[in-house]
């Protein structure tokens, strides 16, 4: 972050801009609408500053610059055409440590001024740091499309209730729900329609009925999909913006774990090395205690939760001790990886059906139904299969797949740090020795891994976030996986 984003209170406080013309303008009315007492300093003034000035809404003094004239004030512009006039407003205020905006030149100031969406007294900022101020701009235009003015009624609104919720809550947590519901329910719509009346009747009504019970907690099994952001679903984000403890483990990429509500607690229940790891047991335990303690639980987890992803038992706890859960779905890793690697499961031609199996070790061995496995014109999957490979490479050989099947890893699907490798069973040992792919790894063997070289699509760019996508996930093979458990693999 190059800039730290606040909203600053100017009212009544004495601003100085440096500069006549029409950028000066714009500062001018920016600062006014802010309640700032604005003085112009500039030997020449726009019609506009000139007309403010005749009404005595601001002080226009026709002078050229001088140091002096930054004296008291508590925040300046310099908005000049002249760049060596702006640069020692600039270089004054900084030595006398008052912000100092610099227009077109963020890197002389101490401070940009970001695009803004007023919805007063809701005001959105948008910044791109000085970097891109048309992206910036475009970014404000979307969201004017999607915020529509009524919003800033609505916030008004909530103004007007702020006190009146606090004393009829004095629990954090409930006052937070009941304006959640407030602000989602009957009552925006009614601003939203244009009914003001209506919504303070509706919101006196909402006061009036809002119990004092605690509020019973809930847990949210939420997939988070394999590790685009963009491939959750809108209840998905609607639910992890709501919850208030965040449990995860780590199979959550960080872009997806940064989308949570910024506020709520986290609990990291996955294994790290040199870390303690909590067992299955523990967590479905956590889950349930929280969400007694009436808090609003998200289990987030990799992919979908109810694939490999032992989600059916962390509810199965919930269900015993009565408390309410949702679950909900996600792109599972084979549809992801499969997508983005431009591997289809199945195609009329190659594969009939598609088979997800997990390829954890056991014992040393891998317990699966190999000469089902083995049966022609079908696509199998593995999960957490890396370390296994070279058993499922000779088990398949000897239920009669030929050595020349093609098969794919891919590294990190969905993400910019994906990596697809592809090669045949009976060589893909030195691909992995070659390549020393990473977890999350998922194995895709069958004919359709042909089509890759045709239909392959996406094109990543690694950043240089790199591994850290996955801070949490061993890429030594580790087998201790605690929320695996008895699958006790990684990849
Ligand atoms: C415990 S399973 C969890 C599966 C998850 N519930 C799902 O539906 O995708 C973990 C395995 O899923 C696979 N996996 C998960 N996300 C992946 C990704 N983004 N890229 C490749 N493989 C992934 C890997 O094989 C990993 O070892």
């Amino acid at each position: 972050m190059e800039f730290f984003p606040i909203f600053l209170d100017i009212r009544e406080q004495p601003v100085v801009v440096i500069g006549g013309g029409d950028v000066a303008l714009r500062k001018v009315n920016l600062l006014r609408s802010a309640g700032a007492r604005v003085t112009v300093i500039s030997p020449e003034a726009h019609q506009g500053i000139r007309a403010l000035a005749d009404n005595g809404e601001i002080e226009w003094r026709a002078e050229a610059y001088g140091d002096d004239h930054l004296a008291g004030a508590r925040l300046v512009m310099a908005a000049t055409n002249l760049a060596e006039v702006n640069a020692r407003v600039a270089q004054t205020a900084r030595q006398a440590g008052i912000p100092v905006n610099v227009a077109d030149n963020p890197d002389k100031g101490s401070f940009i001024t970001p695009s803004i969406i007023d919805r007063s007294p809701v005001m959105i900022a948008v910044s791109t740091g000085g970097a891109a101020p048309v992206l910036a701009r475009l970014i404000r235009t979307r969201l004017e499309a999607l915020i529509p003015a009524a919003y800033g009624r609505l916030g008004g609104l909530a103004q007007r209730y702020r006190e009146t919720v606090k004393q009829r809550f004095s629990d954090v947590s409930r006052r937070r729900r009941f304006w959640e519901k407030v602000l989602t329910g009957g009552v925006a719509e009614r601003i939203f329609a244009g009914d003001l009346s209506g919504a303070d009747m509706a919101m006196e009504q909402a006061l009036e009925a809002a119990s004092d019970t605690p509020p019973g907690g809930e847990v949210y099994l939420v997939g988070a999909g394999p590790g685009d952001p963009d491939l959750i679903s809108f209840r998905a984000l609607r639910l992890m913006q709501q919850a208030d403890v965040v449990v995860y483990d780590r199979l959550v990429s960080k872009p997806i774990l940064e989308m949570t509500r910024r506020d709520a607690d986290r609990v990291y229940v996955g294994k790290e090395r040199n870390r303690h790891a909590m067992r299955q047991e523990e967590i479905n335990r956590l889950l349930a205690d929280l969400a007694k303690q009436g808090k609003r639980v998200l289990r987030l987890k990799g992919g979908d939760p109810f694939i490999f992803g032992r989600g059916g038992e962390e509810i199965d706890t919930l269900a015993e001790e009565g408390v309410p859960f949702q679950v909900i779905p996600a792109i599972t890793a084979a549809s992801g990886c499969a997508a983005y690697s431009g591997i289809p499961l199945t195609h009329r031609d190659y594969a009939q059906s598609v088979t997800f199996v997990t390829g954890h070790l056991k014992d040393g061995t891998i317990n699966l139904n190999w000469p089902q496995l083995a049966q022609p014109r079908q696509t199998v999957v593995f999960y957490m299969g890396l370390l296994g490979l070279p058993i499922i490479r000779d088990k398949l050989i000897e239920h009669g797949v030929p050595p020349t099947m093609p098969i794919a890893l891919i590294q990190q699907g969905t993400t910019e740090n994906q990596r697809v490798f592809t090669g045949a069973l009976e060589n893909i040992q030195e691909v992995v020795e070659r390549e020393k792919p990473k977890p999350p790894t998922l194995i895709i063997v069958g004919e359709v891994v042909e089509l890759r070289d045709k239909l392959n699509w996406y094109q990543n760019a690694p950043k240089a976030l790199g591994d850290k996508l996955w801070a949490s996930i061993p890429d030594d093979g580790d087998q201790q996986g605690s929320l695996l458990d008895d699958h006790r693999t990684l990849d």
